[in-house]
This record gives structure tokens, sequence and C-alpha cells, in this order.
């Protein structure tokens, strides 16, 4: 036989010479909750993480950047008294993901926060953008993001990243943000995410689920791949510095596809829903829970992504640290 491919795997410095994608910490955006409390409180649907009050959430940041997670993504849970219909409480400059922002950059300088741009949880309809007669109305909705945007902005967010999906968001959100002097601020685009049931547990967390009807009018088809390549041409050319595949794990093909269209990093978002499938087959002893969620991060890394958003982000730090 000329051709053994056993022998590059018959050892495991062999494997290790000849392996082709490895994880590292630096791939790592580190999603965190917060709400005004000051009880770090336990998110039933996602054991393993909290709603963490600002002092929780700073200290947990920390301690990732400290096992070498370079970056957050902060998610607020919003008290219903100040959510309206046109949720003006999202670029509220003394809200609190500004607040967040700010406790953060003082606490640890150099951690990359990333703030996630979109109405739903400010909304008192429940949707990413402001609903008029059953309708989510698109350039209206795009005027309060690049509002929601500057103010993260000028709290010293590092990148601000819309996964509202509403039409020419990307565009003006950079104009927004040029104009008010923050052209160093970056976009991270959720740029092909889906309608998916993967989100279950994260509408939990954040008492964000719509009131009324579904997501289907804004985010997308999960039976479509060509309309993911059509959104990456549209936010490379309105200026995305970094594009995005959301959720990740049942996305692989998508990822592939995404890095083969652009030259921009491309991230995928490994969301509540497939982190909640690991974490409870996990603790019902049916799979060992670090080698699947190895697997899975590796797997979206081969397919593709530069930088992974996973709620095991800390966890693996400490693993690989180990
Ligand atoms: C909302 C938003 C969602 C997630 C991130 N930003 C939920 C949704 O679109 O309904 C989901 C994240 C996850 O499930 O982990 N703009």
């Amino acid at each position: 036989m000329h051709h053994r491919p056993r022998r590059n795997r018959k050892s495991a410095g062999v494997r290790n010479l000849v392996r082709e994608v490895s994880l590292s910490a630096n791939d790592f955006i580190y999603p965190l909750f917060v709400h005004e409390g000051s009880e770090d409180e336990a998110v039933d649907a996602m054991p393993g993480c909290m709603r963490w009050s600002l002092t929780g959430l700073v200290q947990e940041a920390s301690e990732a950047y400290a096992l070498g997670v370079p970056a957050v993504v902060i998610f607020p849970a919003v008290d219903d008294a100040l959510k309206n219909q046109t949720g003006d409480e999202s670029w509220n400059p003394n809200g609190l993901i500004p607040r967040t922002i700010k406790a953060l950059k003082t606490a640890c300088p150099e951690l990359v926060v990333v703030t996630d741009v979109a109405l739903d949880p400010y909304n008192s309809d429940g949707h990413d953008g402001v609903v008029k007669e059953g309708e989510i109305v698109n350039d209206e909705t795009v005027e309060i993001l690049v509002k929601q945007a500057v103010s993260h902005a000028k709290a010293g967010a590092d990148i601000v990243s819309p996964s509202d999906m509403m039409d020419g968001r990307v565009g003006a959100i950079r104009a927004g943000l040029d104009e008010a002097g923050h052209e160093e601020v970056s976009i991270l685009s959720y740029t092909a995410k889906y309608a998916s049931a993967y989100y279950g547990p994260f509408r939990g967390a954040l008492g964000s689920a719509p009131k009324a009807g579904d997501k289907k009018t804004y985010q997308m088809d999960y039976a479509n791949v060509s309309e993911s390549v059509r959104e990456t041409i549209l936010d490379e050319e309105e200026g995305a510095d970094m594009v995005m595949v959301k959720p990740a794990g049942a996305y692989l093909d998508i990822i592939y596809r995404m890095k083969q269209t652009t030259t921009l990093p491309v991230a995928a978002y490994q969301v509540s829903g497939e982190y909640l499938m690991i974490k409870s087959a996990s603790a019902a002893g049916w799979v060992d829970e670090k080698a699947v969620v190895l697997e899975s991060l590796t797997s979206i890394k081969r397919a593709g992504a530069d930088i992974i958003l996973t709620y095991f982000a800390k966890d693996v730090a400490g693993w690989l640290k180990a």
C-alpha cells in the first residue's frame, strides 16, 4: 500500500503536528447578560449563565479576560416599566448598557466591549423593530438603531453589533457613527441571522420574546443559502468591519459560504439553544460536556469562522490554559 493515511494519526505528537485547526481563547467573544438588580440571578433556561448585576458582570468579564478571552458582548434585561413601543430606553445615554460599558472600560480598559444593537429588549412588543399595525417598520427603526449605536459609542464601546436584521442599518449606523466623531468604532454585523427556534432560551433570559407574531419578516428563512451571500455583499458595501452567521452549529454551510464570499473576518454565534442542548445532555450524563463543547467549537472554526460568540468562552479558555 502506497497510501496509509493512518500514519498521520499514529500518535498524539504526530496528530498535533498535522492538525489543521486549533481553538484559541483569542477566538472568543463572551456573551453576558446584565440587569439593574444588585444580585446575580441564575438564568433558568441556561444553566451556568447569570443575569449579572453590574458588579458581578465586571468581575466575570475581568476573569474571562484574565484567562485570555479578548472580548465580551453585553445584553440587557430591561424593566418592563422602561419599555415602550419605540424602545426609547435603547438610546438613553444613562441606560444600563452605557453604564455597563463605562464600568467595564474602567475596570478592564483593554477588554474589547461589543454591544448589541436592536430594540427587542427595550420594545414593549418584543420585536427588534418598531411595530405599527402589525408591521415591523424598517426605516423608522433604523433611525432609532443609529441613536442606540451612537449612545454605545459615546459610552466607550469598541464594536457595535446590529442584530436586528433591518435593511440598510449597517450603512446608516456607519454614517451616524462617523458624523458623531466615532469613526474608530467598528461594526460587527449580524449579516445572516436566521429566524431560529434555537434563540428560545435567550429570550427567556431577557424576557424579550415577541408579544405577537414571529421574526420571519426580518430574520432569514433557514431554507436559504444564496440570500446569505447577498446579505454579505450588502453589509460589505455598507461598511461592515466583520460579518456574522447565527446560529452556528446547524449553519456550518452558511459559515463556509460566507468565508468564501468575503475577505472580512467572519464570526459565528453558538446561540442559547445550542448551549442548552449541550448543557442538558451532559447534565443528564448522556454526553461528555467538555468533549462535545470542544468538538462543536472546533467544527465552527473549521467551517470558516474567525470569531466565535459562545457562552462556553470562559470555560474553554480555562481548559485551554490548564
Ligand atoms: C436579539 C438577539 C437575539 C439573540 C441575540 N440578539 C434573539 C432574537 O433575535 O430573538 C439570540 C442569542 C442567543 O439565542 O443566544 N436582537
